[in-house]
């Protein structure tokens, strides 16, 4: 793709009055020599500032995602987990770092049977063992060079000094208390210490302080200053060990199960990369727990039997985009958990002969609810999950000077993971077992893949990619936030990029549409943010052929960066609060 720039030229010029060159709109960001794009301006700028100083692309995650727990703590933090798809410059070699949270040593299969999504997501028993932590100095150990007490200068000095509250922190705050009966009935904001954090507090208005208001978080610079002083052991032993195990446990709401020993058993699993060969590049992401690379590779290996046309919103595009998402769904949901526990026919699902027998599925109209194939390979007899909702995440692409690439989507699950701030601690608790399925077995008591068991990672949509050229140089680096509609911003990113030839600003302001085995999903121009189109004629049009067509917002949060000959080119994602840095 290192032509890319230039492709993309001629193919908008190709698509006439093309709504991608609106000046109005996002442009790409170039740079020369090192870039960081993440879902927050003053997360970018610790990023940025520690490649400016020398630092590895490891290193400026350590200062990013230190940032992004305290900025946008909504979406990720110390109390959450994350994955991470490296490459190494020097030699040559992808990895994956798999920093999901676990559920703990005495956790059942019947742990959320019977119960609400909302009553699982509010509690105790929707926190796992924390991996964010870990992650951090796993990937400085292995690939930083900065001193590790440096990396955590600017987020010290964010929480000791203070800083802005952002518009989407307060209105994620509103719109959750709203959801409560009254002030005094909380069930969101029921943990005091989140209450008086992020509110004005009951005797004022009970609504969020508002954006811009300048918040400081001693407690987090406390935090910040033991991982400072005694690394990731600061974190999953001793007093702040105690002080998460006692939040989980004394959860206003229901109280969960997890231990001290439950942290100190926490370790983070390198995994071989899932890589597909689409078009000629290689396309390398996370497999199991996470879904991610293998739903993202089915969608393309599927694609690959197709001729795409030229246009991003095509008609016809749209519509093999969604077919090739309901078939990944359907195998997805039939057939990924935690390898550490169920047999997961990895290869299998990205076989090429197999992905062309399910393009050959796909007809000039909407196929309904896909049914699972069957790819070769072994995999353990198991039942479809039924799809939940899930809503706080973050994704972090940078590149630093040496060439080296890092892709990490970081999350807490839902907005504001389960709502708990740990006292005296200042960072949130995840509430990421609500992705295992609720029910363990289907109606005829086939086991579900991805059931609750003891100190097993629940499936993910999460998708960190990196995508390589044909002599394996890395040329985009890509991901995003949205639950499970992750796995189609990821996939659409890329082909945007490879097939269309967008530049990657241009690749995220296409607005999205996908297919998750359900309704067929187009999103809602935003003027100044997305290209704008006749949604209403796309839905006719698909409509026609049998889709049941569904039309709102898909606030994705990609983060991109290609790289080009004489440098990188950056883009962001401005349905969030995207930055791009570098130099
Ligand atoms: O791991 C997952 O797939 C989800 N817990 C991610 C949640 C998410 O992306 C929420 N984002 N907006």
């Amino acid at each position: 793709m290192r032509r890319a720039v230039v492709l993309a030229v001629i193919v908008l010029l190709g698509l006439g009055a093309s709504p991608a060159l609106a000046e109005d709109l996002p442009q790409a960001v170039t740079t020369q020599r090192e870039m960081v794009v993440t879902a927050n301006p003053l997360a970018t700028a610790a990023g940025e500032h520690v490649l400016r100083t020398g630092g590895t692309a490891a290193d400026a995650f350590v200062a990013v995602q230190t940032v992004l727990g305290l900025v946008e703590p909504q979406s990720s933090g110390l109390g959450g987990g994350a994955f991470a798809v490296w490459h190494d410059a020097a030699t040559g070699e992808t990895t994956t770092y798999d920093a999901r949270e676990k559920a703990p040593m005495t956790a059942t299969e019947d742990r959320f049977l019977g119960l609400s999504f909302v009553t699982a997501w509010q509690s105790g028993l929707s926190v796992g063992v924390p991996g964010t932590p870990e992650l951090m100095e796993v990937l400085h150990d292995e690939h930083g060079t900065r001193p590790w007490p440096s990396l955590f200068t600017r987020a010290l000095a964010l929480a000791q000094d203070g800083f802005p509250v952002t518009a989407r922190t307060a209105d994620q705050v509103d719109s959750l208390l709203g959801l409560n009966p009254s002030c005094s009935d909380r069930l969101f904001f029921r943990d005091p210490v989140a209450f008086d954090y992020f509110t004005n507090g009951a005797e004022v208005d009970c609504a969020a302080k508002p954006a811009g208001t300048i918040i400081t978080n001693p407690d987090y610079a406390a935090t910040l200053k033991t991982l400072r002083k005694d690394g990731a052991e600061g974190f999953y032993t001793g007093d702040l060990a105690a002080a998460v195990a006692d939040a989980v446990q004394t959860d206003p709401a229901i109280p969960g199960d997890l231990t001290v020993e439950d942290l100190a058993a926490y370790e983070v699993v390198e995994r071989a990369p899932v890589c597909v060969d689409y078009r000629g590049h290689q396309v390398c992401g996370m497999g199991p727990p996470s879904s991610g690379a293998l739903a993202v590779g089915q969608i393309l290996g599927i694609l690959e039997s197709f001729d795409l046309g030229d246009d991003p919103l095509g008609e016809e595009f749209v519509h093999l985009f969604s077919q090739a998402g309901r078939l990944a769904f359907a195998d997805r949901n039939l057939y990924v958990g935690d390898t550490d526990f169920v047999t997961v026919p990895v290869e299998g699902m990205l076989d090429k002969d197999y992905l062309a027998s399910r393009a050959a599925l796909i007809t000039d109209v909407d196929m309904g609810t896909a049914a699972p194939g069957t790819p070769p390979g072994e995999f353990d007899p198991s039942a479809p999950q039924t799809e939940s909702t899930e809503s706080g995440t973050s994704h972090v692409s940078i590149v630093d000077r040496w060439g080296n690439a890092l892709s990490v989507t970081t999350t807490i699950e839902s907005s504001f993971g389960n709502g708990v701030m740990v006292d005296g601690y200042g960072f949130l608790l995840n509430n990421e077992l609500t992705d295992f399925s609720f029910a363990p077995t289907a109606g005829d008591g086939t086991p579900i893949a991805n059931r609750v068991q003891p100190q097993k990672r629940p499936r993910s949509s999460m998708s960190p990619t990196i995508v390589f050229d044909g002599d394996g140089e890395v040329e985009l680096v890509t991901g995003s936030p949205g639950g499970s509609s992750i796995i189609g911003y990821t996939a659409q990113s890329i082909v945007n990029a490879v097939d269309f030839g967008l530049d990657p600003q241009q690749a995220i302001n296409v607005p999205h549409h996908q297919n998750r085995n359900g309704s067929t999903n187009l999103e809602d121009p935003i003027p100044g943010v997305t290209w704008d189109y006749d949604v209403d004629a796309l839905k006719a049009a698909l409509e026609a052929r049998g889709h049941p067509v569904s039309v709102g917002a898909l606030t994705s949060g990609l983060s991109m960066i290609q790289v080009v000959d004489d440098g990188l080119v950056g883009g962001a994602d401005y349905r969030r609060d995207g930055a791009i840095g570098g130099r």
